[in-house]
């Protein structure tokens, strides 16, 4: 479960690391990839592992939009801000969803039923501009498409 710094999954991803600091992007990445987020246990124990303190792991982290603090919710929901996607007005669609859900990225809505995150390119560009809620990808999105499809899910 994360959140637990005994968490034996945890233990055992941070032993196939080495404890040199160039392992931490790697580290963090996987950490997130099998936990959803970066619970403060879980930085904690990468920064013991790695022989740094919290606030440089934290430092590190929140320079990325890619980590997460809090866990997703249950809808996640990631607008592409690649340069494809940007320049069809992703921008327009990132504000159309912080208006709808009134989160921000890198939040989760107050009742755990969304949340969203802001991505470099999903390597989907002939399909730009890309929204991608639970895995699914949606492309040629415009904001009130997006805020249908959230409806959708309501
Ligand atoms: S820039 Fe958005 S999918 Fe590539």
């Amino acid at each position: 479960m994360p959140g637990q710094s005994t968490d034996s999954s945890l233990i055992s991803l941070l032993a196939e690391y080495g404890k040199e600091r160039e392992n931490l992007i790697p580290l963090l990445q996987e950490v997130q990839e099998r936990f959803q987020f970066l619970s403060p246990e879980a930085v904690r124990a990468v920064a013991d592992h790695l022989d740094l303190s919290e606030n440089d792991v934290y430092g590190v982290a929140t320079f990325y939009a890619q980590f997460r603090f809090v866990p997703p919710g249950l809808h996640h929901i990631k607008v592409c801000e690649g340069t494809a996607c940007h320049v069809r007005g992703s921008d327009h669609i990132l504000e159309a969803v912080e208006r709808s859900i009134g989160i921000k990225p890198g939040q989760t809505s107050e009742d755990g039923s969304y949340s969203l995150e802001r991505v470099a390119c999903f390597g989907s560009c002939a399909l730009a501009p890309v929204v991608v809620v639970d895995d699914k990808v949606h492309g040629r999105m415009t904001g009130n498409k997006t805020q249908k499809l959230i409806e959708e899910e309501e």
